[in-house]
């Protein structure tokens, strides 16, 4: 049938829109009771969608109803006015129909994502995760604190030497045989990962003189093969007090009130003559046991002793060294290992677990 041919009855087409409608929105009218059975949150959605399409179906510039709209002035004058009057009808309840589905769409839309998106404010929340110091500078921390209180200052060395400060200023020339015990990593380039915090002791008195009197805990480096009790990194403390005067009752009496602050007022400290090539005399000390009070247990292998560190008066050639006269000044230093104090403290039997990063051991330590 040409564009601008009326149809043979105007009527009928219009009717047959509405029936059309009618028979397509069958499917929509029951959305609009209150419990319209769609399941899952996203169905109003797809059907809201759905709707807008019928909309354009029906009502747009392309339906039947818009071709009938344009039939109303071809009719013959007599019928014209029913024949709008009717077009007007099925529209406006089309457009109601469409309206009303949709309204109910959004509502139902809206009241599933108020639902989904409820928060039950009553509920515990989850408590955030903290850590905690790693058990290494938890030790390191209340050995600073000690000797801080001692009129201490704390040295941060370098972690890489040149064979100079690890050994040569440090009375270990070449050849000497400390220097193989201390074997440590070395670059292609004459620098090598320090195997002792003694360096500190160069660096501090070469930048400061004397007198003085420092820590330096830090991380050192020895080419040993991991075991239970060692590992090729780990940590020592450093200890150093040049001034005039110094002698062995001072180092004595210094490590003592360390060890008695550290781990306990009874504790008994001991010194074992021993050998360093930075220090003469040279002594190694040992404190008693702080679990069995040196009666004998497990932790102390049954000897009542812990041994601890080395230690001695530093030696002239040190001090010389650095540029501090020996005639003027003498002084001593000590060194000890935080690890194998930790694991004392913590009863560890594998010093390892300390640098294995499992939270499930580090946790305990809370
Ligand atoms: N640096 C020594 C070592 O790693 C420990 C040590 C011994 C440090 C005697 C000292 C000392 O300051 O006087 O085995």
């Amino acid at each position: 049938m040409p564009q601008d041919q009326t149809p043979e009855d105007p009527r009928a087409q219009v009717e047959s829109a509405r029936d059309a409608f009618e028979r397509e929105f069958e499917r929509f009218a029951a959305l609009t009771a209150e419990s319209a059975g769609l399941k899952s949150p996203d169905d109003p959605e797809v059907l809201l969608r759905d709707v807008s399409e019928f909309r354009t179906k029906h009502l747009g510039k392309k339906s039947v109803l818009a071709a009938s709209k344009k039939l109303i002035g071809k009719v013959s004058p007599e019928e014209r006015a029913a024949f709008g009057q009717l077009v007007q009808q099925i529209e406006s309840d089309i457009v109601e129909k469409i309206e009303r589905t949709e309204q109910s769409l959004r509502a139902r839309v809206e009241s599933l994502r108020t639902a989904r998106e409820a928060v039950d404010v009553t509920l515990p929340g989850r408590r955030p995760h903290r850590g905690h110091l790693h058990p290494i500078t938890v030790v390191r921390q209340r050995i600073e604190d000690i000797f801080v209180s001692l009129g201490y200052a704390i040295e941060d060395g370098r972690e890489i030497e040149t064979d100079f400060f690890n050994f040569d200023a440090l009375n270990i020339p070449d050849n000497h045989p400390a220097r193989a015990t201390q074997d440590t990593f070395y670059t292609t380039d004459g620098y090598a990962l320090r195997s002792q915090t003694s360096t500190v002791q160069i660096h501090a008195m070469q930048r400061r003189g004397a007198p003085l009197r420092m820590i330096a805990p830090g991380r050192v480096f020895r080419r040993d093969t991991p075991d239970p009790t060692h590992n090729p990194m780990f940590f020592q403390v450093e200890g150093l007090c040049v001034d005039r005067g110094i002698t062995m009752a001072h180092l004595k009496g210094t490590v003592a009130e360390f060890l008695r602050r550290m781990f306990g007022e009874r504790t008994v400290t001991r010194f074992r003559p021993s050998y360093f090539p930075f220090t003469e005399p040279s002594a190694e000390f040992d404190f008693s046991c702080f679990k069995c009070g040196g009666s004998g247990c497990r932790i102390c292998k049954n000897s009542g002793w812990i041994e601890l560190g080395g230690s001695g008066m530093v030696h002239p050639n040190v001090l010389r060294g650095v540029g501090v006269d020996p005639e003027e000044f003498s002084g001593f230093a000590f060194g000890l290992g935080i690890d194998r104090m930790v694991a004392l403290m913590y009863g560890l039997d594998d010093i390892r677990l300390l640098f294995e990063n499992d939270i499930r051991f580090l946790s305990q330590f809370d």
